[in-house]
């Protein structure tokens, strides 16, 4: 059983404060926008599925089975399709989709730069990735991220506070397109394309 699996029953309630002072208004900047074919990794409890229009067909993507338990509960307007399995090692055939969207994933899987090499694998040609993800900060946010990591790490078992996120999308062959940073630039929507 996976962190994520014995905390899913808590896990909306306890981000509540943190949606409300900010991801909320992020989430709603990224995913009513996407269309075509999206794959959502790390879909977990299925936050983001309101926000889509009638233009996307979604597949959402989850190692933990009780995540998506809840995800499969969330109301939608668009075709939805919940599976399991590891974000490292996709069971989809290159280049079947038109997006690869994530919130709050990168922090978790244990190796990105594989995460993000299969994401760019199932992407088509000049198909985009969107992330919404926490990261090691900038300045103070830098110092804060690299203190709190050891003890956060330790506790939470899986999320990192420090990882540099777009330089792993960079490294892996995207081309970054744009981030936009938010809170001393620990919390990031990063676009890019594959
Ligand atoms: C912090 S939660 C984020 C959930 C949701 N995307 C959000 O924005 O609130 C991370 C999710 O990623 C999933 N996850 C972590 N590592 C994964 C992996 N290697 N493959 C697939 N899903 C993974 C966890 O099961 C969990 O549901």
């Amino acid at each position: 059983m996976s962190v994520f699996d014995s905390i899913s029953s808590l896990y909306d309630r306890g981000m509540l404060p943190l949606e409300l002072l900010l991801l909320r208004r992020l989430r709603q900047q990224i995913f009513p926008a996407l269309r075509g074919a999206v794959l959502e990794l790390g879909v977990g409890t299925g936050v983001n599925l309101s926000l889509y229009n009638g233009h996307a067909d979604v597949i959402g993507f989850d190692a933990s089975a009780e995540m998506l338990s809840w995800a499969a509960r969330r109301d939608t307007c668009t075709p939805l399709r919940l599976v399991q399995g590891d974000a490292q090692r996709l069971p989809f055939a290159d280049r079947h989709f038109d997006i690869v969207a994530a919130s709050l994933l990168f922090c978790s899987v244990a190796d990105p730069a594989q995460g993000l090499a299969e994401a760019r694998r199932v992407l088509r040609q000049g198909g985009r990735l969107m992330l919404l993800e926490h990261v090691r900060g900038r300045g103070l946010g830098r110092c804060l991220t690299d203190l709190l990591h050891p003890a956060w790490h330790a506790w939470s078992q899986s999320c990192h506070l420090n990882r540099e996120t777009v330089r792993t999308v960079s490294q892996v062959g995207f081309d970054v397109q744009r981030v936009e940073r938010h809170v001393l630039g620990i919390f990031q929507v990063i676009e890019a394309l594959g």
